[in-house]
């Protein structure tokens, strides 16, 4: 099935507890959105694995958590201050603020805008006569401006702005990587090559953010530094982009919805040698998922250079000293989290009814199994709060129990939130009804398949866990 609409997902998201508007009692913030029980639990399950997989389980890999505030001279090193910007233009009439290569993207997709210098953007604007998005009006942009992407905010107890020091919040979470490269090396026994990985979030002033939570002004991130020696970089920039096209897989991404796309020499970011990004079919064309980009020495020399502080690698054995090279490997995994939705989105009619399902990894499922009781009846309740409590102590899965509702109803909300199995206690389960089934056996309904078969209350752990496989991590 084609993916759903943004507005059918937004809707979707909004009632099951995926994603809610930030701040939404005081008629929201733009741009802000807040995870609710479901999107919290299927971003976790996303962040677990990923750490599991590229962390937890490679001996190569080693994990930081770092503050999200850092000494401005970071950024200053980083080459963020002087190069993260993009150019950007005001509409006179509505005092609106744009990006200038996604006002170009407007009536013009193909127009190469890398490279382009200010003057020659506000050429191509001017020359197509471009309406502001938001007003209509035509010919009221001012000139392009650089706009930097940091977002600045200020420290200390002190009134006046004068007085406090500007910080920025960490506009990627990479340079954590490079500024702990020596404390990782003088507490582990990591050697070349090798990986740093880190999870968190990340803010950056987008000037038009949009698409839900396609782009936001804080997002969250899952990426690491893999560190090598520099003949290494293009079979090791090779062996990433296939693990993390590998991992899409796993996920469940069909592979015609997935493709690469090397960044040209004029898009490349101030670090980078090569980027390549993995893109996805959304509803509003092929965007950038994942990134994989050769940074080379950069970071680490440009750190050494302003810090004073050696963070040269020794090779253990021969005493060589040199600055790895890094590839790194970025997941943005709130886009992950909108994509993984926009896959799994299905709707269907089953016996002349809408049914909206989303096959979700059983893995990822914010609930991997829901109990429900086929009634209300007291004894069948306390039953399945019973087969409830022996899952919940033996399988460790994210399990829902719910009273509430016809049993049609109840499979339907479970459907909508991807639950892959439900397992259903009736009046067979107490022995009281032989046509629904013998004593001490509960039925398992599968989301994808509809099928519902008689499992015995014993090997309902087993056949439960075997289904959704737990992150070790
Ligand atoms: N350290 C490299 C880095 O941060 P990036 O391509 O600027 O690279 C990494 O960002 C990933 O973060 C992107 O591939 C995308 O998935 C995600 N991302 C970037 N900007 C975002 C935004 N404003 N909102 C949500 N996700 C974003």
């Amino acid at each position: 099935m084609p993916a759903p609409s943004l507005e059918t997902l937004v809707s979707l998201c909004k009632r099951r507890g995926f994603v809610f508007p930030g701040s939404e009692i005081y008629g929201g913030l733009s741009n802000s959105w807040d995870y609710g029980p479901a999107g919290t639990a299927l971003k976790n399950a996303l962040r677990d694995w990923w750490w599991e997989r590229f962390v937890t389980k490679r001996q190569d890999m080693v994990g930081i958590d770092a503050a999200i505030l850092m000494n401005p001279r970071v950024w200053e090193a980083s080459g963020h201050v002087a190069n993260f910007n993009d150019a950007m233009v005001d509409c006179r009439a509505c005092k609106a603020r744009h990006r200038a290569d996604h006002l170009i993207a407007t009536v013009d997709p193909e127009q190469q805008v890398e490279g382009k210098t200010l003057e020659e953007l506000t050429a191509i604007i001017e020359k197509n006569k471009i309406p502001c998005p938001r007003c209509g009006a035509k010919g009221q942009f001012t000139d392009a401006r650089t706009f930097n992407l940091l977002f600045q905010t200020h420290l200390g107890a002190i009134e006046s702005k004068e007085e406090q020091r500007s910080v920025y919040l960490r506009g990627e979470i990479a340079q954590a990587m490079f500024v702990n490269f020596k404390n990782v090396l003088n507490t582990t026994r990591m050697r070349l090559p090798f990986g740093i990985a880190s999870v968190g979030k990340a803010f950056r002033n987008e000037i038009t953010p949009g698409n839900f939570i396609f782009r936001t002004l804080e997002f969250d991130l899952m990426e690491f530094e893999y560190f090598i020696r520099e003949p290494a970089w293009q079979d090791m920039f090779d062996f990433w982009l296939q693990e993390q096209q590998i991992w899409l897989g796993e996920i469940g991404f069909a592979p015609d919805r997935l493709r690469v796309r090397e960044h040209t020499q004029e898009e490349l970011s101030h670090y980078s040698k090569r980027t390549a990004d993995i893109e996805y079919a959304t509803p509003f064309g092929w965007k950038e998922l994942f990134g994989l980009a050769y940074r080379t020495d950069f970071d680490l020399k440009n750190h050494m250079e302003q810090s004073g502080t050696d963070l040269q690698y020794t090779d253990p054995d021969t005493g060589e000293k040199l600055i790895p090279h890094a590839i790194e490997p970025t997941f943005g995994l709130s886009r992950l989290m909108l994509m993984v939705l926009l896959e799994a989105f299905d709707e269907e009619q089953i016996e002349g009814e809408n049914r909206t399902v989303l096959h979700l990894h059983p893995r990822i499922a914010p609930v991997q199994a829901a109990v429900l009781p086929l009634s209300k009846k007291e004894h069948l309740v306390a039953k399945a709060q019973e087969i409830y409590k022996q899952l919940q102590d033996t399988t460790g899965l994210r399990l829902d129990f719910d009273v509430t509702g016809s049993i049609g109803k109840r499979y339907r909300r479970q459907d909508e939130i991807g639950t892959p199995q439900c397992v259903t206690v009736d009046f067979g389960t107490l022995g009281e009804d032989d046509a629904q089934g013998v004593q001490d056996t509960v039925t398992i309904r599968d989301r994808d398949t509809l099928t519902q078969e008689r499992v015995s209350v014993q090997e309902l752990a087993q056949r439960c866990q075997r289904h959704s496989p737990q992150s070790q991590s």
